[in-house]
């Protein structure tokens, strides 16, 4: 049958999360066969690429990228600023004290400079600053380091040096639970504040952790449509289709799933990813990108999210490399 990559080469780039173990072996064949974009998992992250004060950790970032250009691929970099796998020393000087706002926003700078600097020109789209915005709060912003020591300012300047660091590229807003209306519209606040600002900012990225049971078509062309209503491209960062219902399980402390693939999970499970396709082609030209985070069901992050050690079957690709019945779905239309 069709490739993923050749069944949408008229409407987006195709992509997927990598990490290095990915890039040698049936992986590496899949990734090179299937996909035409690639993002680094975590190796691209400000902890892992940054572990120092005056120490970078190129090596993985550097091979991921090799990749991609020795198969032709894009590459998708993720990402320059999020509160999660940022590195200890990034807030605290040498007496382990807060920094200030000033020395924040220069480490900030020279981060982003430096990552963004090295790859100019063969990253094509940062997310800048991901999930910045908290999902029950009423507040727009997430109370992270970044915030409380810089301000809500913290995020236009990220904006900002990436942009001088690498005026080309692409620059994007990522987040997760983009489809609850609570949510939906805290980001679209933002965004219409960043962009009365000028500040440049030219995407948004749906980061598409969902599950066999959601979003509704509905509630997904919401988004959509009001994130495109600023003059923003969207993108599906890290697209999963969990077979757990997600907010029950999000809650429970141990999961009393057995982490077994039922017939009726999969026949929904290909129900959902026909209908998500449905709508991404619908909204070609505003959807400029769909990665999917991690190659096959054989490892995802999903296997120890929300509770450790239970099996997930999120992605197109079985545990042994082979087509589900979604994938038929996605390419057939
Ligand atoms: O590399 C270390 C290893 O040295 C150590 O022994 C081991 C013990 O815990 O941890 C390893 O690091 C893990 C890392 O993945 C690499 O496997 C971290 O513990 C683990 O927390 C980390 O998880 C990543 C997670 O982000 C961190 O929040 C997942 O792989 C990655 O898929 C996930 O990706 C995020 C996106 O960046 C943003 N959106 C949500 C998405 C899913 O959480």
């Amino acid at each position: 049958s069709k490739t993923l990559k050749e069944a949408y080469k008229n409407y987006f780039p195709i992509g997927v999360a990598v990490a290095p173990r990915n890039l040698s072996g049936p992986e590496a064949e899949l990734i090179t066969t299937q996909f035409s974009s690639i993002t680094p998992e975590n190796s691209m992250k400000m902890g892992p690429i940054h572990p120092e004060p005056d120490r970078y950790a190129w090596e993985q970032a550097d091979a991921i990228v090799a990749f991609a250009q020795k198969n032709g691929l894009k590459v998708r970099g993720h990402n320059l600023c999020w509160h999660n796998q940022s590195p200890k020393w990034f807030f605290t000087d040498n007496d382990g004290k807060q920094v200030t706002r000033e020395v924040l926003l220069d480490r900030m700078k020279e981060h982003i400079n430096a990552v963004a600097g090295r790859y100019k020109g063969k990253v094509y789209v940062w997310d800048v600053v991901n999930e910045a915005v908290p999902d029950t709060s009423e507040s727009i912003y997430r109370k992270s380091k970044f915030y409380e020591i810089i301000g809500e300012d913290y995020i236009e300047k990220a904006f900002e040096y990436a942009h001088a660091a690498d005026p080309d590229a692409k620059l994007f807003y990522n987040d997760y639970n983009t489809e609850s209306a609570k949510k939906r519209e805290k980001i679209y606040q933002l965004l219409k504040k960043l962009k009365a600002k000028n500040v440049p900012v030219h995407g948004v990225g749906l980061q598409g952790h969902w599950s066999i049971y959601e979003p509704t078509a509905a509630d997904l062309e919401k988004s959509i449509t009001q994130f495109a209503s600023l003059g923003l491209e969207v993108q599906i960062t890290e697209l999963d289709l969990s077979v757990y219902p997600k907010e029950h399980e999000r809650r429970a402390k141990k999961s009393t799933d057995e982490g077994v693939l039922t017939p009726e999970m999969v026949t929904k499970q290909t129900a959902q990813y026909k209908m998500l396709f449905d709508v991404f082609r619908k909204h070609k030209g505003t959807i400029t990108s769909v990665t999917f985070w991690n190659v096959s069901d054989k490892s995802t992050w999903l296997d120890n999210f929300p509770v450790p050690n239970r099996k997930d079957y999120p992605l197109l690709f079985d545990e042994n490399y082979k087509l589900k019945p979604a994938f038929k779905q996605v390419v057939d239309f």
